[in-house]
């Protein structure tokens, strides 16, 4: 039995994680959750998993004495210091929130070393790279290819993007997510941000790191190693199944995944027309003050683009005004 705290188990990382456990509770028990504002759902959750502790507290619900993993569904930078936290007492660490990540840089993977921790990225590329690498962690890589499914306006052309509305950007067409991650998918900064989070969790420069247009979401990522062997990672476009593994680590979840079509896959080179992918190619390798600045203009500029304030076609072009 291990048992979990969540960060963030209102959101759609956060309550895929607690059906994950639903399914599995003769191996999981919650014991902490987070509050933040859907004190609604928060409340049903904890009349069916019955937290021994609930608070606003993220620090206090990461490092809750019982918990042995700890969960971050959170969205935003404010998921570091509760993670550094948790990692700094020992427990082990399943993270989506890429804000966290990214801001925590090198730092996080060095203290969850230092600490005997597990760290385990939660996204359908990185826990499919990462699985990969728990493999063969002696073999040297060379290249690191991660799928892009475009979002709701790939195919759309520059010009009609200028009357993009927040509701029409909000429709992704093969996830269903919070609302941050599912603007950074329309404006493919969200690709952008996994391109730097593959370069602090697997070591890789950001020219290893290769983007390229997969519109059906069934092959995640690939690794290609220096000898040339390749692993790709491919599944359904279903978040629970990475949320599984990272759960279940180290070993492997138990039951069935369904099969994926296999049927007319497709790869295409990435077209960036919203030069996204180079904004933060640009900045992959740069220090953590420049990472930061990176999510926080992201987070403004998003928050701005569903307030009305800024266009669909500014919100890059001010994140690359903050951050110069
Ligand atoms: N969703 C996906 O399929 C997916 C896939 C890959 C990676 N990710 C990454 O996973 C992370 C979470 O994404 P999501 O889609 O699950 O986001 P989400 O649906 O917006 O959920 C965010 C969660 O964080 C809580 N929260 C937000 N701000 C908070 C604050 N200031 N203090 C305390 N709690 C706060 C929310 O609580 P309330 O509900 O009470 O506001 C909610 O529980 C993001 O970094 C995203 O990029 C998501």
């Amino acid at each position: 039995m291990k048992n979990i705290a969540i960060l963030g188990s209102t959101g759609s990382i956060g309550t895929q994680t607690l059906e994950v456990i639903r399914k599995n509770k003769k191996y999981f028990r919650v014991v902490a959750l987070s509050k933040h504002k859907n004190q609604k759902l928060l409340q049903k959750q904890s009349k069916e998993f019955h937290p021994e502790f609930v608070s606003e507290n993220l620090i206090k619900v990461a490092t809750y004495k019982k918990a042995d993993l700890v969960v971050n569904a959170l969205v935003g930078e404010i998921g570091l210091a509760p993670t550094l936290a948790a990692i700094r007492l020992g427990k082990n660490i399943a993270i989506a929130d890429k804000e966290a990540l990214i801001c925590g840089g090198k730092k996080l993977l060095a203290e969850a070393k230092k600490h005997h921790v597990n760290f385990i990225p939660i996204d359908s590329e990185h826990t499919g790279i990462w699985s990969i690498l728990q493999k063969y962690p002696h073999k040297k890589i060379s290249r690191i290819i991660l799928t892009c499914s475009g979002g709701p306006f790939y195919k759309t052309p520059l010009e009609k993007l200028r009357a993009v509305t927040p509701a029409q950007a909000l429709i992704h067409p093969t996830w269903r997510m919070g609302k941050k991650v599912t603007i950074d998918s329309a404006t493919m900064m969200n690709k952008g941000f996994e391109l730097i989070e593959c370069c602090i969790l697997y070591g890789v420069a950001p020219e290893q790191v290769e983007i390229v247009y997969h519109p059906q979401g069934i092959v995640h990522s690939a690794v290609i190693f220096e000898d040339n062997s390749i692993f790709v990672s491919i599944s359904k476009p279903n978040m629970k199944i990475p949320i599984s593994f990272a759960l279940f680590y180290p070993k492997h979840p138990p039951q069935k995944f369904l099969k994926p079509s296999m049927k007319n896959l497709t790869i295409e080179k990435i077209n960036d027309k919203l030069s996204s992918l180079k904004l933060c190619r640009a900045i992959a390798g740069k220090q953590v003050s420049v990472l930061k600045k990176l999510v926080e203009a992201d987070e403004l500029a998003v928050k701005k683009f569903l307030a009305g304030e800024i266009k669909f076609l500014e919100i890059v072009k001010f994140i690359k005004k903050s951050i110069r």
